[in-house]
């Protein structure tokens, strides 16, 4: 990335800020944070690359206000502890609360509602995570996680797979091989050609299908410092990820007539269906709202929605309500506040979640996550390669740093999520360190130290 480290934009201008607040959560000013304390040692494997940082982990301290709440709401929900060997440290402190999953949640009220427990740490509280830095701004968007991850001491060691537009279908192979022996992975977009044949599938598509990552998760929330024509929107939204519109199963059956098959299956759609309530319910959410066009495919979205209905009926205390896909848009464009959890086949989950994103200030902004039963692969919302904006500087990091903390939850991590996450939302809050997409300057300003050190503004 050109220039990237030095940039105030860039994530090095989280650093202090994420020093200064780990050290406010600690209570202490020997986390990570001596100069000079960090080493990175990099192994090359065959293809891949395993990096390491090497600062001495830091020592157990005392349990925050926020952790112990985290501890007491999730308790409620009976998330289930544990979740392998627990690295010491101010990271590990809210680890007995089940894991928030979600990007914006200051507490543990939000477990990721299908996954017994992550996969465990190795190399004493150590994680290994798959890092696909994929197309266009992907490679510096990881970079930036890497980075940050690295200030904050963060014990995730990074398996470097490269797989790109132009990669062989044995690569995104050794990809999801890769995936499945660590467990999780964060990414970049994988650029798709348009203009390849059918059998040319979506790499990020097979991935997804391939670990049968079922359940694609964002959460949209204003944000501190952005500016949007709505406040106040904290939308939770459930796409289902393997089937519907992205089968890629079309045939032509005559010359110029086209057929593209849509596949929805009640098992499918209630697997989601239930992931939704769970999900509401593990958040304290009061209603979910099921997104269909069961009045034209009267088959397929209409044995969607009465799976969702048929769910529904499991979980009495959450408000079920469904609304037409085209008539959803124009809703959340208007009075986005209405809704509070949604759920959705593959196609409609694409356009909302593409729609949510803009509404709370674009696709810079937020991240999603993709679970399944067994692996959870991390990257952002709206799952662009911003190919024309890569290599200048100008990508926003927050969707990529934001993925990185939820998969830090997911791992259950959360002191170092909650650290890296507060010092992403404050640097927000400071309207010189926007990116041109949110309305920054759009150009390096230089990166001097003092920029970085200036408290952000008080509202
Ligand atoms: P794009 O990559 O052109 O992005 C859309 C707009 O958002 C651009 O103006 C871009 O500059 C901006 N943008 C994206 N991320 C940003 C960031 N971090 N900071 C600032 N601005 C940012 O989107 P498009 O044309 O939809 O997709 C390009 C490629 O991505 C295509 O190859 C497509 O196949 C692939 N794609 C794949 C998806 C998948 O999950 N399979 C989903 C969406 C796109």
């Amino acid at each position: 990335m050109a220039g990237g480290t030095a940039s105030l934009r860039g994530p090095s201008g989280l650093a202090p800020r994420m020093r200064r607040a780990s050290h406010a959560q600690n209570g202490r000013r020997d986390f990570c944070g001596a100069a000079g304390g960090v080493r990175e040692s990099t192994r090359r494997t065959g293809g891949r690359e395993v990096s390491r940082v090497l600062e001495p982990r830091p020592r157990a301290a005392p349990r925050s206000r926020e952790s112990s709440a985290a501890a007491i709401a999730g308790s409620g929900h009976g998330g289930g502890a544990g979740g392998g060997a627990a690295a010491p440290g101010p990271g590990r402190a809210g680890a007995a609360a089940p894991g928030p999953g979600f990007p914006m949640m200051p507490s543990g009220a939000t477990s990721h509602p299908s996954r017994a427990s992550p996969p465990p740490a190795k190399y004493g509280g150590r994680h290994t995570v798959t890092l696909i830095p994929g197309d266009g701004i992907g490679p510096e968007l990881m970079l930036h996680v890497k980075e940050v991850f690295r200030h904050a001491c963060v014990p995730v060691d990074f398996e470097e797979v490269r797989v790109d537009a132009e990669s062989s279908e044995e690569d995104v192979h050794n990809a999801i091989m890769a995936i499945r022996r660590n467990g999780v992975a964060i990414k970049g977009n994988i650029e798709t050609n348009h203009n390849l044949p059918p059998s040319h599938k979506s790499r990020n598509n097979l991935i997804r299908t391939s670990l049968d990552l079922y359940a694609n998760v964002i959460h949209c929330r204003s944000l501190p410092g952005v500016e949007t024509r709505h406040r106040d929107i904290d939308i939770l939204i459930v796409r289902e990820n393997t089937e519907g519109e992205y089968s890629s199963l079309e045939h032509e059956s005559v010359a110029g007539v086209v057929e593209s098959l849509k596949i929805i299956t009640a098992g499918r759609s209630r697997r989601i269906a239930h992931y939704a309530f769970r999900l509401a319910r593990a958040a304290a959410r009061r209603s979910v709202t099921a997104v269909h066009k069961a009045n034209i495919m009267k088959l397929g979205d209409g044995l969607f929605l009465q799976c969702c209905k048929e769910v529904a009926a499991e979980y009495p205390e959450i408000t079920f309500q469904s609304m037409i896909v085209d008539n959803t848009t124009m809703q959340l464009v208007s009075r986005p506040q209405q809704f509070d959890v949604m759920v959705m086949p593959n196609l409609y989950g694409n356009i909302v979640n593409n729609v949510c994103a803009g509404l709370v200030g674009g696709p810079g902004l937020v991240p999603g996550a993709n679970y399944g039963h067994d692996y959870a692969v991390f990257e952002t919302a709206t799952r662009n390669t911003g190919k024309s904006i890569a290599n200048r500087n100008i990508a926003n990091p927050t969707a990529a740093l934001l993925a990185g903390c939820m998969m830090l939850d997911h791992l259950r991590l959360h002191g170092y999520a909650s650290t890296i996450r507060q010092a992403v939302l404050s640097s927000l809050d400071d309207p010189r360190t926007h990116t041109p997409d949110i309305g920054g300057p759009g150009h390096d300003l230089g990166g001097r130290p003092e920029h970085h050190l200036a408290p952000p503004p008080r509202s």
